[in-house]
């Protein structure tokens, strides 16, 4: 029987951003453009603005436009968003609040950041190969809610007083529950471990996270499931970090803990991620940010991009012998010795962000 899902056409938005997002992105296209013209891959493309770029047209992070045809999408593809040049406009207007607002909006609330090291690269990452080798951790982070978007929040300035910044972190029991479930359905597919991160002993969210967390592990008995404050986690993470399966955490310690993980494995410039609903449409993204310093200079790794078109294959369009076959495309050109100069080391070779997307291309045919 042949799959019939992939005759049925897919609509992909491509929101290329700002800094190193562009070119990034127009190799993660290089390979999608591959894959519509040689493996039946039935997708209809679209582009448009977010970010910075997005506000110089049009003066908003998050155009009308822009979160229509998201919206009708079935699956975003996003490269990075942000610069120095937007740093002092009022938040609002933030390319970084065109990204949390399409979060919001299409309510991504799952956010999954895999944090895997390519045997290729052991030798690249800033730990000892034996606490890194064959390192697979998979961050589950709450991504809608928290004091990401608690209310009330704001800086209060008044006459004979001193200015106050104030946030508000706040969780209702569904939305851990959300999340939680993620985590255990992912974690059933994976070494079925989960290492729930809060700050139980001072927050009372990581109370009422930790009561769900538990009450939940119940309807998973398959599961082993542990707790940890989030100072121990991010120790844990740098010191055993093969100890961790699936952490599962809140919006602020989910930023925080996968930029950790993410550099143990040699570069945050090999990492995709994917933020999804729960109709499994989602937004994939690299990790790394839009990486200002290096913009425009043809360095920028794509394979974190690249990456993030393998889980979006997966994830959003169902196409997983698809998806195998992009990550096998991008573990032959590391095993060929190519590497942009995050990942480079001596006896390598070294490779444009266009020569990486090329020889991606080269190893798909
Ligand atoms: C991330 C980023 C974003 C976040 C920023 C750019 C708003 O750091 O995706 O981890 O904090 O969520
Ligand atoms: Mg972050």
């Amino acid at each position: 029987m042949t799959n019939f899902k992939i005759f049925i056409m897919k609509r992909v938005l491509i929101l290329p951003g700002d800094g190193v997002g562009p070119e990034v992105m127009q190799e993660a296209v290089k390979v999608l453009d591959f894959l519509k013209s040689h493996c039946n891959l039935n997708i209809e493309i679209n582009n448009a603005l977010i970010g910075g770029v997005a506000y110089d047209k049009t003066q908003k992070p998050l155009p009308d436009e822009t979160l229509t045809l998201a919206e009708s999408s079935d699956a975003i593809l996003l490269g990075a968003v942000g610069g120095p040049k937007y740093d002092n406009l009022p938040r609002e207007l933030r390319p970084e609040s065109g990204l949390l607002s399409i979060r919001s909006e299409l309510d991504l609330f799952a956010n999954l950041r895999p944090a895997f090291l390519f045997p290729q690269l052991s030798k690249a990452s800033p730990l000892k190969e034996i606490i890194v080798s064959g390192l697979n951790i998979l961050i589950v982070r709450e991504l809608t809610s928290g004091i990401y978007f608690g209310e009330p929040r704001g800086i209060r300035r008044e006459e004979g007083k001193e200015p106050e910044g104030f946030n508000t972190l706040v969780y209702k029991e569904s939305e851990i529950k959300r999340i939680a479930e993620t985590a255990f359905k992912v974690a059933m597919k994976r070494d079925k471990k989960i290492c729930s991160v809060d700050k139980a002993n001072v927050l009372e969210t990581s109370e009422l996270w930790r009561e769900v967390v538990t009450g939940m592990s119940k309807k998973y008995p398959d599961i082993e499931v542990s707790h940890m404050y989030v100072d121990n986690a991010a120790m844990q993470l740098v010191q055993n970090p093969k100890q961790f399966d699936v952490i599962v955490t809140s919006n602020m310690f989910g930023d925080i803990l996968s930029d950790i993980a993410a550099t143990l494995t040699g570069s945050i410039g090999m990492l995709p991620s994917a933020s999804l609903n729960s109709l499994q449409k989602g937004i994939y993204e690299p990790i790394h940010g839009s990486a200002p310093d290096i913009a425009g200079k043809n360095i920028a790794n794509p394979l974190a991009c690249i990456l993030s078109v393998s889980m979006m294959l997966r994830y959003s369009l169902a196409l997983p012998d698809l998806a195998d076959r992009v990550e096998k495309a991008v573990h032959a050109v590391l095993d060929a010795g190519m590497r942009t100069e995050d990942i480079y080391e001596e006896g390598m070779q070294k490779v444009t962000t266009s020569e990486m997307g090329n020889a991606v291309v080269q190893a798909l045919a």
